[in-house]
């Protein structure tokens, strides 16, 4: 059971601050369930079916590095949720335009953020992804403030600047080196937020700072914000830009990127978190229950060309 080299690598994680990634790396789950978190509909959306909403391009984008999809629906009972979390291998909070304090999308990512928290204490490895407003959730459910600032960073390609940290990331260092060289030398990184956390607030706030590395940085030429960071001791990964956007999005406006670099960046981040995912042991009681809840039991809806969101899944 125990062989040596894995306590050598339990020790090692230990005592030399090792990614936790190591840890766990005993018995991968090639049949990874990602749930992805909905949220509040768009105020006037004329396409909206029920209550709430994921936008299809974020089911695309883990189904293509190879995961299922499990919504994970707004207003449900705390014990749904738990019940849930001890279904699926990780989650990805999406991106959107809701409340991070006062909305349900805002109180299922807490009791999720919380459960994960726990379980990966408890060597229970369970990855957890944020996307634009999955990441600015993030810092509010770390910090339990809401410390973010406006920039001007509506829609805007941008190349990422690395920290020195981006080196060890266990996020970046998977990726190909022609395509970390086009990250940051080409405008390949879709901005579509009006908030951003600043890198002078994150390194105000002793639990943001403790508790992520930065990897990326950026600016709207006036503040710098963070764009790209991962856990130190959790598999919590934030990226306040748009990899589900290149391959998945086709609204015709400036910050949309095609290219194929673009489209390689998108890949190898949803592979990467997918990947983690593989290391979550989680599964649903029965095959049953299983068929269930996975997405297929639902029709994404087509928005038109010229909406943000090409195709959305629509919940009660
Ligand atoms: C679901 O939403 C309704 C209406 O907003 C609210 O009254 C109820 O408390 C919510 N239920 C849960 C479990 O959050
Ligand atoms: C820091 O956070 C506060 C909210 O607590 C916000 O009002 C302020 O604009 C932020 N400042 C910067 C530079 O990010
Ligand atoms: C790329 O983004 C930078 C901002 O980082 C901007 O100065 C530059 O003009 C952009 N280049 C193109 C070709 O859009």
């Amino acid at each position: 059971m125990c062989s040596s080299a894995v306590v050598f690598a339990v020790l090692a994680a230990l005592y030399c601050n090792v990614p936790v990634s190591v840890e766990s790396n005993l018995r991968l789950n090639y049949r990874p369930i990602i749930g992805i978190l909905a949220q509040e509909n768009i105020l006037g959306d004329p396409h909206a079916q029920g209550s709430s909403y994921i936008a299809a391009s974020y089911v695309k984008y883990l189904e293509s590095a190879g995961a299922r999809v499990v919504p994970i629906r707004i207003n449900r009972t705390n014990e749904e949720y738990v019940k849930l979390f001890h279904s699926i291998n990780g989650l990805l909070l999406p991106g959107g335009d809701v409340d991070l304090q006062k909305s349900q999308y805002s109180r299922s990512s807490k009791i999720f953020y919380d459960l994960a928290i726990k379980a990966n204490d408890a060597s229970d490895y369970f990855p957890i992804w944020g996307t634009c407003q999955g990441f600015q959730q993030l810092t509010v459910l770390t910090s339990s403030k809401n410390l973010l600032t406006l920039t001007d960073t509506k829609a805007v390609a941008l190349p990422l600047t690395f920290t020195p940290a981006a080196q060890n990331s266990r996020l970046l260092k998977t990726f190909p080196k022609d395509l970390l060289q086009s990250l940051s030398a080409e405008n390949i990184t879709s901005n579509f937020h009006s908030w951003s956390l600043s890198l002078q607030n994150f390194t105000r706030n002793v639990k943001l700072k403790r508790f992520y590395k930065v990897l990326s940085i950026n600016t709207d030429s006036k503040k710098e914000f963070i764009s790209t960071m991962e856990a130190y001791r959790y598999p919590f990964y934030a990226v306040q830009w748009h990899p589900e956007k290149s391959p998945f999005e086709w609204i015709d406006k400036p910050g949309m990127v095609h290219t194929l670099s673009s489209i390689r960046a998108s890949f190898h981040t949803a592979s990467f978190f997918v990947s983690e995912a593989m290391k979550s042991q989680h599964s649903f009681s029965s095959p049953r229950e299983e068929e269930k809840y996975l997405i297929y039991n639902y029709s994404p809806v087509f928005r038109g060309l010229s909406s943000v969101f090409v195709q959305n899944y629509y919940f009660d």
